[in-house]
C-alpha cells in the first residue's frame, strides 16, 4: 500500500529580487518593491511516498527526516539572507527557483524515490509546488 506523508518545516529568511540580466529600470518594473530587502516566514512541506516498513509501520522515522532537512537545508537558510547563501548564490531567490534548488538539496540525501513533492509557501497567498523532473 503506497502512502504519502508530509512534514512541515518553518524558517525565516530575507531576500530581494534583482536580475543581473535586467537594467535597474527593468528590475524595478519587473519586481517592484521586491527589489528591496525584505523577509518572509516560509513554510516548507516535504512529502514522502512509499510503503511503510511492516516492522515499524513507518516510511522513514520523522526524526531521521528532520535531521536530513535540518542539516542540508534549514541550517543553511534559517535567519539568513537567501541572496548570500552559498547554495543559492547563482539563482534569483524567487519561489520558483528556490523550490527546485531545495528539491536538489533534499533529494540527493534521501533514499532514492522516496521524495514525492515539496511545497514552499512564502505568504498565505503565494506558494509553489515541485515534484522533480520526470524522465
Ligand atoms: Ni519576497
Amino acid at each position: 500500500v503506497v502512502v504519502y506523508i508530509t512534514r512541515r518545516i518553518r524558517f525565516a529568511a530575507s531576500h530581494y529580487l534583482k536580475s543581473p540580466n535586467l537594467t535597474e529600470e527593468e528590475n524595478n518594473a519587473c519586481y517592484g518593491v521586491c527589489t528591496n530587502v525584505h523577509g518572509h516566514n516560509y513554510n516548507l512541506f516535504v512529502t514522502l511516498k512509499g510503503k511503510a516498513d511492516p516492522k515499524t509501520g513507518l516510511l522513514l522515522h520523522l526524526t531521521e527526516l528532520d535531521d536530513i532537512i535540518e542539516t542540508n537545508l534549514t541550517s543553511k537558510v534559517d535567519h539568513q539572507s537567501l541572496n548570500d547563501v552559498e547554495e543559492l548564490k547563482d539563482i534569483i531567490p524567487s519561489l520558483e527557483n528556490l523550490i527546485v534548488r531545495f528539491w536538489d538539496l533534499l533529494n540527493s540525501k534521501l533514499p532514492a524515490g522516496l521524495l514525492d513533492e515539496i511545497k514552499l509557501e512564502e505568504t498565505e497567498n503565494n506558494s509553489v509546488i515541485y515534484r522533480g523532473e520526470t524522465a
